[in-house]
């Protein structure tokens, strides 16, 4: 039996953008048409099993609403990973996730592990056979503009889609692999 290796994660973003709901989706494998905001925070844990270790993620949801701004600090203070979500359809969502990888890079552990996550891909209507990208319907940030802000910021980065499930476990897996074993 392989080791499990305890890591406390804060998920920080935009209000609405779905990181309850990217939670709800790797705990429960559910989700939630008409989600209620977050007040304040919730706690969530849920294990996930490499080769050579397990880990169990101790999730804190925070509140996008700005009035619980502030609030922030307490659960990242200590956190080992973060994933900053924003919402592919909200080009404004990438700048205010932008500024919540300057403050952890500012104020969190200095060996945090963060990850950026685009979510609501599913909301993009696909470019048709032989179009690019930019001919999508919906899509406001562009795959390349996160990918290149997360290549040059030391992020790992995913698409993902709450609603179908698409690139949830990546996040996780891939922050796991990147935890040092104690
Ligand atoms: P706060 O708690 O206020 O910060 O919001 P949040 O970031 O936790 O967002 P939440 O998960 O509550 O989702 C907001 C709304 O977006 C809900 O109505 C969700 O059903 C919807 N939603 C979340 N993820 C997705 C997704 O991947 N696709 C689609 N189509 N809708 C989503
Ligand atoms: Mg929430």
């Amino acid at each position: 039996n392989a080791k499990t290796t305890q890591v406390k994660l804060v998920l920080l973003g935009e209000a609405a953008v779905g990181k309850s709901s990217l939670v709800m989706r790797f705990v429960n494998d559910d989700f939630q048409e008409n989600k209620e905001p977050t007040i304040g925070a919730a706690f969530l844990t849920q294990k996930i099993a490499l080769e050579d270790k397990t880990i169990k993620f101790e999730i804190w949801d925070t509140a996008g609403q700005e009035r619980f701004h502030s609030l922030a600090p307490m659960y990242y203070r200590n956190a080992q990973a973060a994933v900053v979500v924003y919402d592919v359809t909200k080009a404004a969502s990438l700048d205010k996730a932008k500024s919540w990888v300057k403050e952890l890079q500012r104020q969190a552990n200095p060996n945090i592990v963060i990850a950026l996550a685009g979510n609501k891909v599913d909301l993009v209507q696909p470019a048709g056979e032989g179009e690019d990208e930019s001919m999508e319907n919906g899509r406001q940030v562009p795959t390349e503009e996160a990918k290149a802000y997360s290549n040059e910021t030391g992020l790992l980065f995913f698409e993902t889609s709450a609603k179908k499930g698409d690139g949830v476990r990546d996040i996780f897996k891939e922050i796991a692999k990147k935890i040092p074993l104690e």
